[in-house]
């Protein structure tokens, strides 16, 4: 069944199969995952890679995470390490991107990678994504479904949004649980965090009981995720806001300002997971009802909000 937007579907058996098709003719189309949603197309296939590229406007220096169902559908196009094999364990699927060099004779379109001889490598848990990676024969080359540096869709109307027509299919998988893009992890030297995430450096130095890198703010893009100016809701943003400056839309942890207009709460519980999980929507939100500027309350520098931290930090390069 289709829903009144005529290229949004409800996730079903017949859907599941015209999606499928769509994939198998080298389409590019709105697919969810845990995370956010995604541009999803053929990793393998030229002509898939370039319509991301276009749809998204994203420069070619940037390359696409390439997602499979598991570590064996990965094998013949990527070469792992301890480190991966640790994380993998224990993180996959997951919210995760780890870095890692590509085989020689790897399948996957080398626009998808920016022509380098790494390749971001995904294992998505959302099981609709993961239904369908499981009927294809090849991974899926899939950036979030925003045009390049808006904030990413956590719903099917927010890739609706992006695309409008221009995409065929959009498939429907409800809000996304995570709310933010997964953690990517360089595992090609010493690990180094080059976007945070759910899964935060705490929880990955336990599990390779080593120190890790993280990457904050430098200069040198390593990532290009990590450009300065990125997740931009449209319009300006302030953050460590103490005092609301009477009309801009205020965002917030807890229920203080819970029946004040102009206030929008990212968790009442003040937990930061679920504040992770309302951030993007909010963004969207408050452009939609006209607001010309965001501001934002110091948020704790941890778990979480260390990934809170980084987005709003960059959407107010704006
Ligand atoms: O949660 C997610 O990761 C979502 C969902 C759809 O899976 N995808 C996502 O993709 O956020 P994207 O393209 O918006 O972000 C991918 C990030 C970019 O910052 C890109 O520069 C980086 O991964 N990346 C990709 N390949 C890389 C490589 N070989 N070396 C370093 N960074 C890379
Ligand atoms: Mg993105």
């Amino acid at each position: 069944m289709k829903n009144s937007y005529l290229n949004i579907f409800t996730f079903n058996k017949k859907n599941l199969k015209k999606t499928i098709d769509y994939l198998n003719k080298n389409d590019a189309i709105g697919l969810p995952t845990e995370t956010v949603y995604g541009l999803g197309g053929n990793a393998y296939s030229k002509s898939s890679i370039k319509k991301i590229f276009k749809l998204k406007k994203r420069p070619k220096s940037n390359p696409l995470i390439i997602h499979y169902y598991d570590k064996t559908s990965a094998s013949d196009d990527i070469i792992f390490n301890k480190n991966f094999e640790k994380l993998y364990k224990n993180f996959c699927p997951g919210p995760i991107t780890f870095i890692l060099k590509k085989k020689i004779n790897s399948k996957i379109n080398s626009l998808a990678c920016s022509n380098l001889n790494t390749v971001a490598v995904r294992f998505p848990k959302h099981k609709i994504i993961r239904s369908i990676l499981k009927k294809i024969n090849f991974p899926l080359a899939m950036p979030s479904a925003n045009k390049s540096k808006n904030v990413s869709p956590v719903r099917a109307l927010d890739v609706y949004d992006e695309f409008k027509k221009k995409v065929r299919l959009i498939l429907d998988g409800g809000k996304c649980k995570i709310g933010i893009e997964s953690t990517v992890i360089d595992l090609t030297n010493k690990p180094k965090i080059l976007r945070p995430g759910i899964i935060n450096a705490s929880s990955i130095q336990r599990i390779i009981k080593k120190k890790l890198i993280i990457l904050n703010n430098s200069k040198k893009a390593k990532s290009p995720g990590m450009m300065k100016k990125h997740y931009s809701p449209g319009i300006p943003v302030a953050i460590n806001q103490k005092k609301h400056d009477g009309r801009s839309a205020f965002i917030y942890l807890g229920k203080k300002y819970i029946t004040k207009k102009n206030f929008f709460s990212l968790s009442n519980k003040r937990n930061l997971d679920e504040a992770a999980s309302n951030l993007y929507h909010i963004f969207r939100i408050i452009k939609k009802r006209g607001y010309k500027k965001i501001q934002i309350c110091k948020i704790p520098y941890k778990g979480s909000g260390i990934a809170i931290n980084d987005r709003i930090k960059r959407a107010s390069k704006f």
